[in-house]
C-alpha cells in the first residue's frame, strides 16, 4: 500500500492506483465529467484537477498514479478557481438550453455549473450547428457537444467500432463521425452505448412522442402498445421509483391512463420467436445449410454482420425479433378479433434501446397490407415524459393487466426447469459456449454480449478455431432487456436448449401453423 494524505486526512491506495480511484474509496468527492472507468482517462474536461504540494502545477485525478508520500488538495483556492474558469470555458462553447434539453436533471455539467454556483459566463459564446439527419434513430446537438471523448472511447472499446472521431485541431477540434462520413453511411450499428455515456445532453433517441400523441389523439385510431416486465427497472430508476411502484400492473395502468387503447406483451412474441427459432434451427441441422445459424433478434447485431460479415449473412435467421412479431400479430390477429382494418391500427412498443427505432423504420418490416408492423417505437425516458405531460398520480392510480389475445399465451409461460450440466463447457473465450447431446447429435451453442466480443467469435468461426451450430449475440454488454425471463445469457442458452424437442425434430416445418398470417420472418 502506498500512504498519501488528501485534504489533511491519511489515505491508504493502491500501487498504480489514480487519485481519483483513491479517493472515491475514501468518500472524497472530486467532480468529473470526461472520466470513465478503464475506459476514459484521458485529462480532457480538467474538471478533476488537484494541487499536489511541491509542483508548480495543477493534475488531473483521473490519470495522476498515487506516488508514496503525496499531499494532495481537492478544493484549495487555486484548484476551486481554476475549475471554475474551466467550467465557465465549456458553458461558453455550450448550448445551454436546460429547460428544453433531455438530460436536464440528470446532467454532469448542470450539476457542475450549479455546484460551483456559476451565475454567468464571462466569455463570448462560442456554439456551432453541425447538420445532422434528423430521421436517423438517433440524434447528436453538436452545439452541445463538450468533446469529453466518452463516446469515442465507448465505441470503439466496447464494441469495437469506430464510427467517432476527434475532427480538425486547436480551437476548431471538434468530435464527429469518422473520416468526415454522414452517420447514415457510418458502420454504426445502433447499439446505444454512446447516448448512455454521453455526459450531456449532445446524444439523445430521436423523440417519437409527437407521432404517438397525435395518434392517441385521432378517435379513428385504435393505438396499440406492447411493453414487457423487462422495462420495470429502468422504468422505476427514471421516475425514481421505490421498489414497491414498480410493478408491471402499474406500468400498464400508467400506459392506459395515458390513452393507449390497448397494452399487449411482447413477451407473448417472445415464446413463438423461440418455438419458431427452433423449428428454423432443426431444419437448417437436418439440411446442413448455412450453419452455424445466427440468432436474429437484436436489430444492433443483424446491422453488424451485414455491415462486417457480409458473407455470413444468409446465416441469419429469417425471424423477425418479439418486437416485430407482436407489431405484426396487433395488425393481424388483433384486428381480426376487434373487427378492425390493419390500416386503423397504430402500433407502438417500449423498447429499451434505439436499435429497435431502427427495425421497426426498415422496410422490410411490412408491407402495403399492413403498413409497418410497428409504427412508433418509445424509450423509457420518451414514455416517461408523455406521462409528465399527462401529470398522473401514479400512487393513487388504478393498476391494470396485459389484454389476452385470443390464441397466444399472455407471455408469463412458466420458467424452464435447471439445466444442470449441460452449461459445463465454459471455455477461457470472451464468449460462453455450451455443448449436449440431442438424440445423438452434439449440438454446439455460442453466446456474446456486446460487439467486440461478438467480432472475436465471428473471427474464430471465420478461421476454424472454433465450430458452432447456433450463435446467438446481444449487441449491449450486459444482455437485452427486450423480455424479462431472458435477460442472462445463461438463460437465452437454457431457453435454446430447452425449446429443442424431439417432436420437433420430426416436424415438418412447413406444416407449422403460422401465427399472424406469416408475418414472422423478416423477408
Ligand atoms: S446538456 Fe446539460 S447543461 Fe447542456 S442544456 Fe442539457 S441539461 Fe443543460
Ligand atoms: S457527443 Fe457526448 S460523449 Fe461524445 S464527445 Fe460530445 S459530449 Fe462527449
Ligand atoms: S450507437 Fe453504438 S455503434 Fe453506433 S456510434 Fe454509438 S456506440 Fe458506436
Ligand atoms: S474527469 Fe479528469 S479530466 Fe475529465
Amino acid at each position: 500500500m502506498i500512504r498519501i494524505v488528501i485534504n489533511g486526512q491519511d489515505v491508504q491506495a493502491y500501487e498504480k492506483e489514480t487519485v481519483l480511484e483513491a479517493s472515491r474509496r475514501h468518500h472524497i468527492h472530486i467532480p468529473t465529467l470526461c472520466y470513465l472507468k478503464d475506459i476514459n482517462a484521458i485529462g480532457a474536461c480538467r474538471m478533476c484537477l488537484i494541487e499536489i504540494e511541491g509542483r508548480e502545477r495543477l493534475a488531473t485525478a483521473c490519470n495522476c498514479i498515487v506516488e508514496e508520500g503525496m499531499v494532495i488538495y481537492t478544493d484549495s483556492p487555486k484548484v476551486r478557481s481554476t475549475r471554475k474558469t474551466n467550467a465557465e470555458l465549456l458553458l461558453s462553447q455550450h448550448n445551454c438550453e436546460c429547460a428544453f434539453c433531455v438530460q436536464s436533471g440528470n446532467c454532469a455539467l448542470q450539476h457542475i455549473a450549479n455546484d460551483l454556483n456559476i451565475l454567468k459566463v464571462p466569455y463570448d459564446k462560442r456554439v456551432k450547428k453541425e447538420p445532422w439527419y434528423q430521421g436517423y434513430p438517433f440524434i447528436k446537438d453538436s452545439d452541445k457537444c463538450i468533446k469529453c471523448m466518452r463516446c469515442v472511447q465507448v465505441c470503439e472499446k466496447i464494441q469495437g467500432l469506430h464510427v467517432w472521431d476527434i475532427l480538425n485541431t486547436g480551437a476548431r477540434t471538434t468530435v464527429d463521425v469518422s473520416e468526415n462520413r454522414r452517420i447514415e453511411d457510418s458502420d454504426c450499428s445502433l447499439c446505444g452505448q454512446c447516448i448512455a455515456y454521453c455526459p450531456v445532453g449532445a446524444l439523445r433517441e430521436r423523440d417519437d412522442t409527437d407521432y404517438v400523441w397525435k395518434s392517441i389523439d385521432d378517435k379513428e385510431k385504435i393505438t396499440i402498445i406492447q411493453a414487457s416486465a423487462s422495462m420495470l427497472s429502468a422504468w422505476g430508476e427514471e421516475l425514481g421509483f421505490e421498489r414497491s411502484q414498480k410493478t408491471i400492473n402499474k406500468m400498464i395502468g400508467v400506459l392506459r391512463k395515458i390513452g393507449f387503447d390497448h397494452v399487449v406483451n411482447t413477451d407473448a412474441a417472445y415464446d413463438w420467436m423461440l418455438a419458431e427459432e427452433q423449428r428454423e434451427f432443426l431444419k437448417r441441422l437436418k439440411q446442413q445449410e448455412h450453419m452455424p445459424m445466427l440468432a436474429s433478434s437484436c436489430p444492433s447485431w443483424v446491422q453488424f454482420v451485414k455491415a462486417h460479415y457480409p458473407q455470413m449473412t444468409e446465416n441469419l435467421s429469417a425471424l423477425k425479433s418479439p418486437q416485430q412479431i407482436m407489431g405484426a400479430i396487433v395488425k393481424t390477429q388483433y384486428a381480426r378479433q376487434f373487427s378492425i382494418e390493419s390500416q386503423q391500427i397504430v402500433s407502438v412498443s417500449l423498447m429499451p434501446c434505439i436499435a429497435k427505432k431502427y427495425e421497426a423504420d426498415l422496410a422490410v418490416m411490412g408491407d402495403a397490407k399492413i403498413g409497418q408492423d410497428v409504427d412508433a417505437v418509445l424509450t423509457i425516458r420518451e414514455i416517461t415524459h408523455m406521462m409528465r405531460t399527462c401529470h398522473i398520480d401514479i400512487e393513487h392510480m388504478e393498476e391494470s393487466v396485459f389484454d389476452v389475445l385470443s390464441g397466444f399465451s399472455s407471455g408469463t409461460a412458466e420458467e424452464r426447469a435447471e439445466l444442470g450440466d449441460v452449461l459445463s463447457a465454459y471455455n477461457g473465450r470472451p464468449w460462453k459456449e455450451a455443448e449436449f447431446d440431442f438424440y445423438g447429435r452434439k449440438i454446439r451453442i455460442a453466446v456474446a454480449t456486446g460487439l467486440s466480443d461478438a467480432a472475436k467469435l465471428m473471427d474464430a468461426v471465420l478461421h476454424q478455431e472454433a465450430v458452432y451450430d447456433f450463435i446467438k449475440v446481444m449487441a449491449c454488454p450486459e444482455g437485452c432487456l427486450e423480455s424479462v425471463k431472458k435477460i442472462s445469457v445463461d438463460d437465452r442458452i437454457k431457453d435454446f436448449v430447452f425449446s429443442l424437442s424431439k417432436e420437433l425434430l420430426h416436424t415438418d416445418h412447413e406444416a407449422w401453423d403460422m401465427p399472424c398470417d406469416g408475418y414472422i420472418f423478416r423477408n
